[in-house]
């Protein structure tokens, strides 16, 4: 079978037998038609301003929202009640920022897709205690790229994004600011964080973690695109650029526009890709970003376009409504080419590393407790070091989703500290969308994918996870050290 075809078949199929039992649909919960129907615009997460100091400024507290009508929901955010401010930032700057914990909870901010120094990198080990303020500083040392930021204690991921933890950390560089794309934040360049939640009927997040739940992921039946559902945003005649965010805990996307004349895919995780690719749909798991152009230049004034969004064994959305005003965009060519992107080559590796992505039901334990999700046999371990990979080195990490045949789930690998490209997918070539610099990559069940990365520049600790963040917090993460090569021996 084709491929696309086959993926096609693996969201149809899903959605249909996972129905019946599916805690998604579990009584309890708030259960209606996203009601909001294109009422509220899309809200553009403003950009974060440095202070007199030159630094930036991040508080984790709580807050509340008004997701439906008339009905409050706690929530946490980033100076804010849900969500975070972009932050943005030029290749070659050096970043400092002042992290506040205003929760009665420790939390970490973690920089998804930044090449940082270890104990900048805001995994597991860099805890804030509440009330603390951690300041980390670092330089920027990569291309231009859409990165996120999101806490990353042990074990308390998945609840902290889930309540609104998480915002958007954009790199633009040289070739970004003189591309003939759409530039102006918010104007023509647009952020789409893409998120499902699901609310008890008091309105509250429905934040559970049955067994279900931890195999599945927590997923939702309702679609926030930045944070409300259903918004409106204008677009002018011509390309509009979006920088999509999968935000989601745990959940597999499948964009398509209703409008037939799709998309141009420019970027994946790390930077733009060579060229443009059009597609008519994009899958996209949770962790990973994809910049889009999409051009509505052949519409009419008042035309509508909805972005349609199916949840991987979940439901279908009409997440966003676009509609065409009578403004002409300055641009309304697809560039042709837009960066060269020099690919690792497997030649140049020296090592090649094994990592088997596994659900099990483990002996004595079983699904009933949980089942098993691990990586390599084994569940994340604060004080263990899995791999120890030499400063300077490029390695092939072959990755295999290895699902036990009555549990098959797709999993979401997520390298810290570097950018990957992948090599290999099934043992054949990448699709084009997936030859640009990657730091989380899905891998259906019995999928096995190669990639390639060189790590350079830090030694220290970081982590490798799925990021389907019920599997990383059910222990579903491993860790790499990176470390000086031994001075010889005289
Ligand atoms: Cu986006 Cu280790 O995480
Ligand atoms: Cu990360
Ligand atoms: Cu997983």
């Amino acid at each position: 079978m084709h491929r696309r075809e086959f993926l096609k078949s693996i969201f149809a199929t899903t959605t249909l037998v996972s129905m019946a039992d599916y805690s998604l649909f579990n009584p309890s919960y708030l259960w209606a038609n996203q009601e909001n129907m294109f009422t509220s615009s899309l809200p553009i997460p403003p950009l974060l301003e440095k202070d007199s100091n030159g630094l930036l400024q991040l508080a984790a507290d709580y807050g509340e929202s008004e997701f439906h009508e008339g009905v409050i929901t706690k929530t946490m955010g980033y100076n804010g009640s849900f969500l975070g401010p972009t932050i943005r930032v030029k290749e070659g700057d050096m970043v400092g920022l002042n992290v506040h914990n205003k929760l009665q909870q420790v939390t970490t901010v973690h920089w998804h897709g930044l090449h940082v120094p270890a104990e900048w990198d805001g995994g597991p080990h860099q805890i804030i205690q509440p009330g603390d303020i951690w300041s980390p500083k670092f330089p920027i040392k990569q291309q231009a790229a859409t990165l996120w930021y999101h806490p990353h204690a042990m074990g308390l991921t998945g609840e902290h994004v889930y309540q609104g933890l998480a915002g958007l950390f954009l790199i633009e560089d040289e070739i970004s600011t003189t591309l003939p794309i759409p530039k102006q934040y918010g104007v023509d360049d647009i952020p789409l964080i893409i998120q499902d939640r699901r609310f008890f009927e008091d309105g509250s997040f429905a934040y559970v973690r049955s067994m279900h739940d931890v195999m599945h992921g927590v997923l939702g039946n309702y679609l926030l695109v930045n944070g409300v559902l259903q918004p409106t945003q204008f677009v002018s005649k011509g390309i509009t650029r979006f920088r999509i965010l999968n935000g989601s805990n745990s959940s597999i996307y499948r964009l398509r526009l209703s409008d037939p004349k799709g998309m141009s895919v420019i970027a994946s995780d790390g930077g733009f890709l060579e060229r443009p690719v059009a597609v008519t749909e994009l899958i996209i798991s949770a962790g990973e970003r994809a910049e889009i152009l999409v051009d509505f230049s052949h519409l009419a004034v008042g035309d509508k376009v909805h972005l349609l969004v199916d949840q991987y064994s979940g439901g279908s959305y009409e997440a966003i409504e676009f509609v065409v005003t009578n403004t002409t965009s300055e641009f309304n060519k697809i560039p042709e080419f837009l960066r060269d992107q020099q690919q690792l080559l497997a030649e140049n590796a020296t090592n090649t590393r094994f990592f088997s992505m596994e659900t099990m039901s483990g002996r004595g334990r079983g699904m009933m407790g949980g089942g098993r999700l691990t990586i390599n046999g084994k569940k994340m371990d604060m004080n263990r070091i899995d791999e120890k990979i030499i400063l300077g080195s490029t390695e092939i990490w072959e990755i295999v989703n290895t699902s036990a045949s009555m549990m098959k789930l797709p999993h979401s690998m997520h390298l810290h500290d570097v950018q990957f490209n992948i090599l290999e997918r099934n043992g054949k070539e990448p699709a084009p969308i997936e030859m640009g610099r990657k730091d989380t990559v899905l891998l259906w069940p019995d999928d096995r994918v190669k990639i390639i990365a060189r790590f350079e520049d830090y030694t220290g600790i970081y982590m490798y996870h799925c990021h389907l963040l019920e599997h990383e917090d059910d222990g579903m993460m491993g860790q790499f050290e990176v470390v000086a090569k031994k001075p010889v021996q005289l």
